[in-house]
């Protein structure tokens, strides 16, 4: 509930000490932040950094929540993503430019996009959490990373309020992994996104799932991009929990890449591991898995547990705290260790 709403039109709200959080991560921790705030704009962000009680406090920005694993009660001020629009911004005979806000839900981003007939994002549907929280983690799935269509990402930097425009280079993407989830931390708030989608679209539906899912409903037929973006939606409901049924943040650990010398040997000791080539002769494994294998699917560690459809996904059933999640997360981490020698990142921040 609002507390303090001055008159100026670009005061954000500011909440009650003691905002209660649980509806703010997709875990569904039960934490509170000592402030928080809503940023519906650009000025908004500039007053609550400027705002005497925001002094001296750390701050934490939200969107969806859906990529932190919040341990504790956070005693400063969390900045709830609000900022909202999305249009197309340029278009050439190449390609539509289109720009979204930061707080835009970016399922519905992508469902706008397709449904104005511009395709190119469809790979990525239903991806929990917001436009602006995507770039940070390189959002990916089914074949494509959200990289390989951004091309600007605006910002905000924190310490002098001033608007830096970084373009993908600057972005230094990897896999789920940029310059904001690094240096770039903590320095810079992500207000809108450009994307540039391409008018000559291919689908790109080569991803084993995804092809499955394609074969049942279109045949050998080229499939258009809604049926991508339908069978996405498919192969995501089957395997991946609902945020708003069973809290959790996606896949919990990267896929770890690994030299091609510790590859050969360690296929030799585990024939059936699911692995893919790298572009650099490295080797990307299936961290699900690994897990799967090492027995920790649908286990449970108090109402922390691993997902029953997919190793790779923590869930709280109910009452678990960050801690429980990290608790099982080590754990696992441990095990995969030991059995296959390979050291597994966690994908979500914890605080
Ligand atoms: N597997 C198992 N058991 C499991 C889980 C997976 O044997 O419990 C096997 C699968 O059969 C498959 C392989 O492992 O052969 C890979 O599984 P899957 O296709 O489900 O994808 P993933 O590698 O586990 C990654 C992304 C997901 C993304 C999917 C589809 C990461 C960390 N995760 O998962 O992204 O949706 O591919 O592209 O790269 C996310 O980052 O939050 C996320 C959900």
């Amino acid at each position: 509930m609002p507390v303090a709403q001055t008159s100026v039109a670009t005061s954000p709200v500011w909440f009650a000490a003691g905002f209660a959080l649980r509806a703010y991560n997709t875990f569904g921790f039960d934490v509170r932040a000592r402030y928080a705030c809503r940023i519906e704009s650009e000025a908004d962000l500039a007053a609550a950094v400027r705002d005497p009680r925001a002094q001296g406090l750390r701050t934490l920005v939200l969107g969806g929540g859906s990529n932190v694993v919040l341990t504790r009660d956070f005693d400063g001020l969390v900045l709830l993503m609000a900022l909202a629009g999305k249009r197309v911004a340029h278009e050439d005979s190449h390609a539509w430019y289109v720009e979204a806000a930061a707080g835009e839900n970016w399922h519905d981003f992508v469902s706008w996009t397709l449904e104005a007939g511009m395709p190119g994002l469809e790979n990525l549907a239903l991806i929990p959490g917001t436009v602006g929280a995507a770039p940070i983690q390189n959002i990916g799935a089914y074949g494509l990373e959200m990289a390989e269509r951004c091309v600007f990402v605006r910002a905000i930097e924190m310490a002098t309020g001033q608007v830096v425009e970084f373009d993908a280079a600057a972005c230094r993407f990897g896999y789920r992994d940029s310059f904001f989830k690094r240096e770039g931390r903590d320095r810079f708030v992500i207000t809108a996104v450009t994307f540039r989608l391409p008018k000559v679209w291919r689908a790109n539906a080569g991803y084993a799932d995804l092809a499955r899912e394609l074969a049942q409903h279109h045949g050998g037929e080229t499939p258009h991009a809604r049926a991508v973006f339908d069978a996405v939606v498919a192969v995501r409901r089957a395997k991946l929990p609902d945020p708003l049924e069973l809290g959790n943040a996606g896949s919990f650990f990267k896929n770890p890449v690994i030299e091609a010398q510790q590859f050969d040997t360690l296929v030799v000791r585990e024939p059936q591991i699911v692995s893919y080539q790298q572009a650099d002769g490295r080797v990307k494994l299936a961290a699900g898995w690994m897990i799967d294998r090492c027995g920790w699917k649908g286990r449970a560690l108090r109402a922390a547990a691993v997902h029953e459809r997919q190793a790779l996904v923590l869930v709280n059933r109910g009452g678990a705290t960050g801690a429980d999640i990290l608790e099982l997360a080590e754990a696992i981490q441990r095990d995969v260790l030991a059995r296959f020698g390979v050291e597994l990142e966690q994908e979500p921040i914890s605080l």
